[in-house]
């Protein structure tokens, strides 16, 4: 057993490593042990002060917590009141700020303190002879709230200071809660079924004024000190800036950001630096504040009423407002998903005026409860889109409206198909809505699609814009002499691309049915749906329950294929597609693969295919009844060559294998053999 002597200098050599440690990582930020490490150390001082009662002192790091829950706070009367600060929210209320400063100081330039405004409480931490007395809320400004108990548990707030022991030292300074904890925090009351806070700023509130200390323990509160009240026989610097190194000496947590600028530039400078890294800060500000730095020309300024006049605080534009949502409305967009918008009275928000404000969809709009004459709080954080945080339900009016899904497409009058499950509704008028119509069309020409060179996206918003094109049945009716009139045409490339279009008109099955866009529907499930069904016919006179036969595809495929073709408006274009002389060779049957046209025989596929994937040509085939390899043998009977086909054809030539072109394969594959 050690002596008593040796215990006792073990307990206070802990004491000073943890209170070391913890102002390395707290003051510093810069820890030199693992928090693992640092753990460790804790658990020894609790051991050796459990085993030796003799040894407590309610300012060892083990005692941060401690002490009852109380009935209520004790009122503090502050020594030194508590100030605000006057704001400013304009760039000209700055520079007559820093104008009224120089006239009174008769001086041609001011330095200030630049400081974030953290949005938080503000505190004041009363050391005496270097410990932690008293800490206490702002109140009204001359009283405020004893919350020692709980300040104490705060990690970042030394209860002793290090160095110098001032008979009396008032640090004043925000206690705030990160954007982190905050939403570790409200995770686990809402896991918990307790009430959730609405931003940092009330969760540190509610956090710091528990009547049980070990609750604000375990809620993660930070804090920075930018001042001091009541000091005596501390010989305090010149400088606001100084005292603030100062106080960073005594161990206590300064906001990083802080900087001196010099004169008004200066400041507009900071507040559009700050501002720009609001949102990459890991605590929430609401602006910035600038001091005068040199202590005498403060002491000359003085006060007006309770605010300083060498200090001002410049605000961010609010992040949330409220406001009241007058109607939502549903917009279509290219894919065809319906989103509801709320548009609410204007309201200015995080420097903007906001009359929009995107709901993303019916599963947002039942989260969110949101009704048509609801009064909402609208957030809108640096250049992040608006949303709606939260409805205030008390603030409902008896004719609020519930928010319906419309039944028909507001574009196109189409139907609007909302799959059980998925959060997005959506305009089933895939070939006809106008609000598809771009990524429909760019869609059905693209090269595993139809494949048609040359129409790019600038030719095809021209074809929309002037209502020459609408679906793409109407691509096939264009004439060079029409093409050669849009911008950036020329008539050889006008020629090109009617021709191309021409060409495109003989394609297979599962091209057609990808190019159709129908959702969920793509390379594989086309080939999967035409090798099962062979024709265009029987799929579109297929029931759900039939399509759902095929393989990979599933019930939600199944119902969008149905509900494109259950289409009128769909079916017509296909009608028109097939009219212009759209068409594809009928594939034979899948459903027994066994029996295929190319049952027995094993296929090498080598080169690129101009109609079809590599990919597709292998399935293609495999669904036809042959096996698919990758390289040539004496095994392989038929090696289907595209561009570039290169050793592989000449080991095929080598071994007399059948060399097959991709129209021959097309042939083969509809089970009619070489022409
Ligand atoms: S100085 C006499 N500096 O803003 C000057 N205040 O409206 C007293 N605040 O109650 C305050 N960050 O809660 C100062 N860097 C900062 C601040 C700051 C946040 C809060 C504080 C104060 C309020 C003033």
């Amino acid at each position: 057993m050690a002596t008593s002597r040796e215990v006792a200098r073990r307990a206070r050599e802990l004491r000073e490593l943890i209170e070391n440690h913890n102002y390395r990582y707290y003051v510093l930020d810069d820890p030199t042990i693992a928090d693992a490490q640092f753990d460790a150390l804790m658990r020894e001082l609790q051991q050796l002060e459990s085993m030796h009662p003799e040894l407590a002192d309610a300012d060892s790091p083990t005692q941060r917590v401690g002490g009852q829950a109380a009935r209520e706070f004790r009122e503090v009367v502050h020594a030194v009141p508590m100030l605000s600060l006057d704001n400013a929210f304009s760039e000209q209320d700055i520079v007559d700020f820093d104008r009224r400063a120089r006239e009174r100081l008769d001086v041609e330039r001011v330095a200030y303190s630049a400081e974030p405004k953290i949005d938080g409480l503000a505190i004041t931490l009363r050391y005496e002879r270097g410990r932690l007395v008293q800490a206490a809320t702002r109140g009204d400004g001359s009283r405020g709230e004893d919350v020692t108990v709980n300040v104490r548990a705060i990690r970042s707030v030394p209860l002793q200071l290090r160095g110098g022991k001032p008979p009396v030292l008032e640090a004043r300074g925000e206690v705030f809660m990160t954007r982190n904890s905050f939403e570790a925090l409200n995770l686990r009351q809402a896991g918990r079924g307790d009430k959730t806070f609405a931003n940092p700023r009330n969760a540190a509130a509610g956090s710091l004024r528990q009547l049980d200390p070990a609750i604000t323990a375990e809620r993660s509160l930070d804090l920075f000190v930018y001042g001091v009240g009541a000091i005596e026989g501390w010989a305090a610097p010149q400088r606001h800036s100084e005292i603030l190194a100062a106080l960073r000496q005594l161990g206590l947590r300064t906001c990083p950001e802080i900087a001196v600028v010099d004169g008004v530039d200066g400041c507009l400078e900071y507040y559009d630096r700050i501002g720009k890294r609001r949102d990459a800060l890991a605590y929430d500000i609401d602006g910035v504040v600038y001091k005068v730095d040199r202590l005498d020309w403060q002491r000359d300024l003085g006060f007006v009423a309770r605010a300083p006049r060498w200090a001002v605080a410049h605000k961010f534009p609010a992040q949330e407002a409220t406001t009241v949502v007058n109607e939502v409305q549903f917009y279509v967009g290219r894919t065809g998903a319906l989103t509801p918008v709320a548009h609410v009275a204007p309201v200015f928000v995080g420097g903007v005026t906001v009359s929009n404000i995107t709901l993303h969809n019916m599963d947002e709009v039942a989260r969110k409860d949101v009704h048509i004459g609801d009064s909402v709080i609208v957030r809108r954080a640096g250049d992040v889109i608006p949303e709606i945080v939260r409805v205030i339900p008390a603030q409902r009016p008896a004719n609020a409206r519930v928010v319906r899904l419309p039944a028909r497409c507001p574009v196109c009058s189409s139907h609007v198909d909302r799959t059980a499950g998925e959060a997005v509704a959506r305009c089933s008028g895939g070939l006809v809505c106008a609000a598809q119509r771009l990524g429909a069309i760019r869609h059905f020409a693209s090269r595993r699609a139809m494949d048609v060179d040359g129409l790019g996206e600038r030719v095809v918003e021209q074809l929309i814009e002037s209502g020459r094109v609408t679906t793409p049945a109407d691509l096939y009716t264009l004439t060079v002499t029409e093409v050669a009139e849009l911008d950036r045409m020329g008539p050889k490339s006008a020629a090109n691309l009617v021709a191309a279009l021409e060409h495109s008109k003989q394609t297979t099955l599962p091209r057609f049915l990808y190019a159709l866009g129908i959702r969920d529907v793509g390379e594989s499930t086309a080939l999967a749906l035409a090798g099962h069904f062979g024709d265009l016919d029987p799929l579109q006179a297929a029931t759900r329950e039939e399509i759902q036969q095929v393989r990979d595809v599933g019930p939600v495929v199944a119902a969008h294929v149905r509900e494109f073709f259950d289409e009128e408006r769909n079916r017509r274009v296909i009608e028109n597609l097939r009219a212009a002389g759209v068409g594809w060779p009928v594939i034979e049957r899948a459903t027994v693969a066994s029996a295929g046209p190319l049952t027995g025989q094993v296929v090498v596929i080598s080169g690129t295919l101009a109609k079809m994937s590599r990919e597709e040509a292998r399935a293609a085939a495999r669904a036809a009844g042959a096996t698919v390899t990758d390289s040539v043998s004496k095994k392989t009977t038929l090696l289907v060559v595209g561009a570039e086909a290169g050793s592989k054809l000449r080991k095929a030539q080598d071994l007399g294998i059948r060399i097959a072109d991709e129209d021959e394969f097309l042939r083969l594959l509809a089970g009619k053999g070489p022409a």
